[in-house]
């Protein structure tokens, strides 16, 4: 089974670590999309543009049976085009975890960490109304300008990182908020600076594990087998932080540089 999986950067390594954990026998190919990140901050047609020729570019390139929109903000405003325009194709997203936030949070203050895109688009702001109807849940949202270049650069707990996620963290440690959502795929990368923050009196939610969990249920719904080695290939379409790439996928990777436009003509 080939599985595509894209984000901006960094960030969806950590959703291909948990597809690494559930799937045997696959061959996983990463685009970094590190040229036009960070996605956040892009408006939804050139958000929708990167992620429909990233698609096309993995499928024409390795025939993938299987896409993992590893990025918050592309599920946002992609997801269905590419539904529509792949319906035979498995396609997974990635919605920041509110559901699984409600179940945990003990006092229903629960902060969201994601970027500008996502809080802005219809299908956060139609989520999170569904599921805070009828419910004492208290959310407290947060678009975390500048933390997705803070991390692409390895920066994750320097004194620039800090002070910008104790400007977000602490009035809402001063709310009570006992469960933080990670909704952006980079944010794991900074999950023990959130905690140290926030004292470590905090649930994290990341959706990582649920993604490789559903992709698994869906690869065997098609009779795929899980077993075997994985392969996996990094690409990226810009610079990118090597040793970053190592240190989230804890072994040594080569990482070919790419230009998706020139590939598409
Ligand atoms: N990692 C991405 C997400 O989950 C995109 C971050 C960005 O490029 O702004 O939203």
């Amino acid at each position: 089974m080939n599985i595509g999986v894209f984000d901006s950067g960094l960030g969806g390594l950590t959703v291909v670590s948990a597809i690494e954990k559930t799937m045997k026998g696959v061959n996983i190919f990463y685009v970094a999309d590190t040229k036009h990140a960070p996605y956040g901050e892009k408006t939804p047609s050139q958000i929708r543009q990167y992620s429909l020729n990233i698609t096309a570019y993995l499928i024409a390139t390795y025939k993938i049976d299987a896409l993992v929109l590893a990025c918050n903000t592309a599920t946002s405003f992609a997801i269905e085009s590419l539904r529509l325009l792949y319906p035979h194709l498995i396609i997974i997203g990635t919605e920041p975890g509110i559901k699984p936030a409600i179940l945990q949070s003990k006092r229903g203050k629960i902060g969201v960490l994601a970027t500008p895109a996502t809080l802005k688009s219809s299908k956060y702001q139609s989520l999170a109304k569904a599921l805070s109807k009828d419910t004492e849940i208290q959310f407290f949202e947060q678009a975390c300008h500048g933390l997705v270049e803070q991390i692409e650069k390895g920066e994750l707990c320097s004194d620039k990182t800090k002070a910008l996620l104790s400007s977000w963290l602490i009035p809402m440690k001063a709310e009570g908020v006992d469960t933080i959502v990670l909704g952006c795929t980079h944010y794991p990368l900074v999950a023990q600076t959130i905690s140290h923050i926030m004292k470590d009196e905090v649930i994290l939610i990341d959706t990582g594990m649920a993604i490789g969990q559903r992709l698994l249920t869906l690869a065997l719904n098609k009779g795929y087998h899980n077993k075997g080695s994985n392969l996996l290939h990094v690409e990226a379409t810009g610079y990118i932080v090597e040793d970053m790439v190592k240190k989230i996928l804890h072994r040594n990777y080569s990482i070919e540089n790419i230009s998706i436009d020139n590939k598409l003509k």
